[in-house]
C-alpha cells in the first residue's frame, strides 16, 4: 500500500476523504496532519480522531497544525460544514490523544523516515506543509507525490469570485507551497485537483442510498416530498447513519447556494486521485497565487502556455469518470460499513 500523510480540516468532504482511505487496502495513513480551516484546529482534531474510531482505524498519529494562517486572521466556515464540521452529524468524543509533535514536525519526520515513499495528500489550507517546507526545502524531493485539493483555474471561485476555499484561508502558505515546487523534476509536480474539476464529483442521495445498501444496512428514506427533499436512516450501521447525517447538511448547503441537492467531493476525490493517478488525465502548468490584489487577492493562477518563461510546477487535473469514481467510493465505504 501507498504511504499516505493525510493533511486536513475535518470537514465534512474531509471526513469522507478520511473513510474512504481507511476503507482502501492500497493506502496506508502514516500520519494525519489537522489545519485550521473550515473549523478551529482544535476542533478539527477532535473530528479527526472521531473519524479515525468511527473507521476503526488502528493507531494512527494525529498531529495539530498552526492555530492560524501564517498571515492572516482564521476564518472558518461553520455555514457549510455545520457547527462542529460534521454536519448535523455529532460523533462521540475520541479517547484518542493527540501527537507531543507539531504539525509541521510530523510531515518532515516522516517524510525523511521514508524518502521518496511518502504521498502527501492536502484537502485543507496549506499552512501545515508551508511550515514543513520551512523546516525542511527538500520536501518536494524527498516526498514520492503531493496531490492538493485547492484552487480554481478556469472556472469561479466558491468563496470569492475568484477564490476557493482552501487557498483563500491561507493564501501566503498556498504560493510557498507552489514555489516550493518551481524546480521540481516532472515526476514530483504536485496533482492539483482545483474547483475546477472537483465540481463535477456531484454526490446525488442516490449515491447515499447505494451506499446503505452497499454496506447492507437499513435504506435511506425521503420523508415527504417537501422542497428541499428531507431524507433520514434508520440504519444502525454507525457509519451509514453518520454518512447520512453529515452529507445531509452538505445537501442542504449546496441547495441553499442552487447548486441542485447534490454535493461536491473535493476531498475524496482528490484521495482517489493519490491512490491513483491514472483516474485523472493531468495537464502541466505554472501555478501562483496573487497575494496583493484588491479584489483578487488569494486567485490562483495557472500559466498553461509558458508566458511566464517559468518551468510548470503542478500537473492540474482536468478530466475524470466521476461514475468510476462514485463505485469505488460505494464499494470501499460500503464494505469498510459492513466490516
Ligand atoms: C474545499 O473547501 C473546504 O470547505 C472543503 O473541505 C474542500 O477542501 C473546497 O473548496
Ligand atoms: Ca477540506
Amino acid at each position: 500500500p501507498q504511504k499516505i500523510i493525510l493533511d486536513v480540516d475535518t470537514g465534512i468532504d474531509d471526513s469522507l476523504a478520511i473513510l474512504y482511505l481507511l476503507a482502501s487496502d492500497d493506502a496506508e495513513i502514516i500520519g494525519i496532519a489537522a489545519t485550521a480551516g473550515n473549523v478551529d484546529g482544535a476542533q478539527v482534531a477532535a473530528n479527526t480522531l472521531a473519524m479515525l474510531d468511527l473507521g476503526r482505524a488502528p493507531e494512527i498519529e494525529v498531529a495539530l497544525g498552526a492555530a492560524a494562517p501564517l498571515a492572516v486572521p482564521l476564518r472558518t466556515t461553520e455555514d457549510t460544514h455545520g457547527p462542529q464540521g460534521l454536519g448535523y452529524a455529532e460523533l462521540p468524543v475520541s479517547a484518542r490523544t493527540l501527537s507531543s509533535r507539531s504539525a509541521a514536525e510530523l510531515w518532515v519526520d516522516l517524510v525523511r523516515a521514508h524518502p521518496g515513499e511518502v504521498t502527501g495528500l492536502c484537502t485543507g489550507p496549506l499552512t501545515n506543509l508551508a511550515l514543513a517546507l520551512r523546516i525542511e526545502p527538500e520536501l518536494p524531493r524527498l516526498l514520492n507525490r503531493l496531490v492538493i485539493m485547492g484552487g480554481a483555474f478556469n472556472h469561479p471561485g466558491n468563496t470569492t469570485p475568484t477564490n476557493e476555499w482552501n487557498i483563500h484561508v491561507d493564501p501566503e502558505a498556498a504560493k510557498e507551497v507552489f514555489d516550493a515546487f518551481s524546480a521540481a523534476p516532472q515526476d514530483r509536480r504536485p496533482l492539483v485537483c482545483a474547483l475546477d474539476i472537483t465540481e463535477s464529483i456531484e454526490m446525488l442521495p442516490d449515491h447515499l442510498a447505494a451506499l446503505a445498501q452497499a454496506a447492507h444496512s437499513a435504506p435511506i428514506e425521503q420523508v415527504g416530498a417537501g422542497d428541499p427533499p428531507e431524507f433520514r436512516s434508520a440504519a444502525s450501521n454507525p457509519i451509514i447513519r453518520y454518512l447520512t447525517d453529515a452529507v445531509r447538511f452538505y445537501f442542504d448547503f449546496h441547495y441553499q447556494y442552487d447548486l441542485g441537492y447534490l454535493a461536491h467531493m473535493h476531498d475524496p476525490f482528490a484521495a482517489a486521485v493519490a491512490l491513483d493517478p491514472a483516474s485523472a488525465t493531468t495537464r502541466p502548468a505554472t501555478v501562483d497565487v496573487e497575494l496583493a490584489g484588491t479584489i483578487t487577492r488569494a486567485t490562483t493562477v495557472a500559466d498553461w502556455a509558458g508566458m511566464w518563461g517559468r518551468e510548470p510546477n503542478a500537473d492540474i487535473v482536468i478530466g475524470t469518470n466521476p461514475a468510476a469514481f462514485f463505485e469505488r467510493l460505494v464499494t470501499r465505504v460500503g464494505a469498510l460499513a459492513r466490516r
